[in-house]
This record gives C-alpha cells, sequence and structure tokens, in this order.
C-alpha cells in the first residue's frame, strides 16, 4: 500500500478538543472504514481514525485530541501537507448486509469519538431507509458535537451530568425508549459496548454490529497488536481490528 499526500482543507475545533479535519482524495472510502494519518509529520507514526464522510472527493475525520500525536494533528492549518496510508478494514461484512437493510428501521448508539464512524454510517444509509435513529453521548454539554452540521437530525443526546439532553448514560436513556428496530450499530467506550451486549441479548431477531478500537499499527493483519476475541462454537478466534473488522457482530465479541 502507497503512503498517500494530501493537502489540509480544513482543521477546525468543532466541540472542546474535537476536531473535524477535511482533505481532498478522489477513491472510494466506505463507511466502517479508516485511514492511518501521520500524525508527527515526516517522522512516520500513524494513527488511526474513522471516515466520517466522504462526498465529492473530500473525506472528513473528526478526532478527539488525546495525546501528542492529535495534540500535533490538531495543530495543522489549512493548505499544510497530510499524509496518510489506507483505507483499511473489511468492507464485507457492510456490503453483506447492505443487501437486507432496504426501508429496515435503523437504530446507532455512539458514545464520545466514537460518532465519527457513526455519521459517515447515518448518512450513508439514508439511501436506503428513512428509518435512522441515533443515540448519542458525552460526559458534558462542552464535548457535543452539534450533529444538525453534519446532515443528522434523528439525535437523542445524552450527557452524564445532564448538562446538554437526557440526563444518564447513553444506553440507560436508550433503554428507556423501548424502540422497535431490525438494526443496531455502536461505537464508543467498551463499558457502553458491554452493557449494549448485555440489553441486548437475546434478541435473535436484531442484527447487531459494533465498530471496534483496537491498538493498530501495521493495519494489514500482520502483526497483530489489534485483536479482538470472536465466539466460535464453545471456544474463541482472535480476529484483527484492522482487516478483519473493525466492523463486528455484537453478540459474537468478548469484551
Ligand atoms: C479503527 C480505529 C478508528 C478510530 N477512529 C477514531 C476517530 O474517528 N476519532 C477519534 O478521535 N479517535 C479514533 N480512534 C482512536 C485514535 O486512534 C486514538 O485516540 C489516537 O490514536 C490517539 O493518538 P495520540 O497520539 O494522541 O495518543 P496516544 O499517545 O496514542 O495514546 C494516548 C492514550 O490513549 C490510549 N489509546 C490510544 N489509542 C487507543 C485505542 N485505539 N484504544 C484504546 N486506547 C487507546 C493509550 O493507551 C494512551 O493511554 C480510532 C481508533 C481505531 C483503532
Ligand atoms: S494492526 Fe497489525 S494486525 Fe492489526
Amino acid at each position: 500500500m502507497k503512503l498517500k499526500t494530501t493537502k489540509v482543507l480544513v482543521n477546525k475545533e468543532i466541540a472542546k478538543n474535537t476536531f473535524l479535519l477535511r482533505f481532498k482524495y478522489k477513491q472510494n472510502f466506505l463507511p466502517t472504514q479508516f485511514v492511518l494519518i501521520d500524525t508527527y509529520p515526516k517522522r512516520f507514526i500513524l494513527k488511526p481514525f474513522s471516515i466520517a464522510g466522504y462526498d465529492d472527493g473530500v473525506v472528513s475525520i473528526i478526532y478527539r485530541v488525546i495525546s501528542d500525536g492529535t495534540k500535533l494533528l490538531s495543530t495543522l492549518k489549512p493548505q499544510d501537507t497530510l499524509t496518510f496510508l489506507g483505507p483499511f478494514g473489511n468492507t464485507k461484512k457492510f456490503k453483506d448486509l447492505l443487501k437486507n437493510i432496504k426501508d429496515k428501521k435503523v437504530v446507532f448508539i455512539a458514545g464520545g469519538s466514537g460518532i465519527a464512524s457513526i455519521i459517515y454510517l447515518y448518512n450513508y444509509l439514508k439511501k436506503y431507509t428513512n428509518t435512522l435513529q441515533i443515540f448519542y453521548g458525552e460526559k458534558d454539554k462542552n464535548y457535543v458535537i452539534n450533529l444538525k452540521k453534519f446532515g443528522i437530525k434523528n439525535v437523542v443526546y445524552t450527557t452524564d451530568n445532564g448538562s446538554f439532553g437526557e440526563k444518564s448514560t447513553v444506553v440507560d436513556i436508550f433503554k428507556t425508549k423501548n424502540l422497535d428496530f431490525d438494526f443496531l450499530f455502536c461505537c464508543g467506550p467498551k463499558p457502553m459496548i458491554k452493557s449494549l451486549q448485555t440489553l441486548l441479548q437475546g434478541k435473535n431477531n436484531i442484527k447487531t454490529y459494533v465498530l471496534m478500537e483496537e491498538y493498530i499499527c501495521c493495519g494489514i493483519g500482520v502483526c497483530r497488536s489489534c485483536v479482538v476475541k470472536i465466539k466460535s462454537d464453545n471456544d474463541f478466534v482472535y480476529q484483527t481490528v484492522c482487516s478483519d473488522g473493525p466492523l463486528f457482530n455484537l453478540t459474537e465479541v468478548i469484551l
């Protein structure tokens, strides 16, 4: 895979410590895929970020500043050079599920920066169904991204301290709504994913998927730094987030 070079179009703060990065690149980027961006210019230390949008040759990434790499990324200005590898991720599962999603009721649950991949999924699935609903949780209002700016209307916002939207965790609020739905996608911190697994246990008529995040190094399934445990009969197998995922069946992931 070749290193790709482009120019930054936009890199601006859209919520506390949360940036929208846009750059031009003509290639087909699908939801659930991610890129590895060289966050330390010219030192080749690559960090993974989900595709949050792809429209007319413009790629959108939404990232939260965590430590050195994302801090440096946040200093890039329009017209600065950006180097990346990708897209990565196995899109077979996603393409397969598209065959059955027409006119179905779809729910998305996102916690924190997990909203990035969910934004592209939601917008992409508009072509397939009108019944889409997002539940999006953050710690407090300062971190909340205004999803209207990304073309998303049906959102239930939650914050842990109630400073914006409904007060509680996103899964607790989702639980109270007793929604009827056919597909669920989630991305966020592991405790959120685990409580969704518990909540949805036994609901075999619903197709549930999770976008997993683990430490990515090679991105091509070789180094095994990003493995997750996946149920297999009465045992488990290791699969890689980078080349088997990041999309997995929620019921199959062992957390
Ligand atoms: C497939 C994938 C897609 C991602 N998409 C996004 C996205 O769209 N937006 C976004 O904001 N973030 C995303 N992330 C997470 C993002 O890659 C990390 O936050 C980023 O690499 C941190 O870089 P850093 O140099 O600032 O911090 P680092 O120095 O790399 O890490 C700082 C701290 O965060 C922890 N950490 C770093 N990466 C991870 C991880 N993957 N899982 C758990 N803990 C971690 C480290 O242990 C350390 O304590 C994604 C991760 C993966 C695997
Ligand atoms: S990052 Fe090397 S196997 Fe996934």
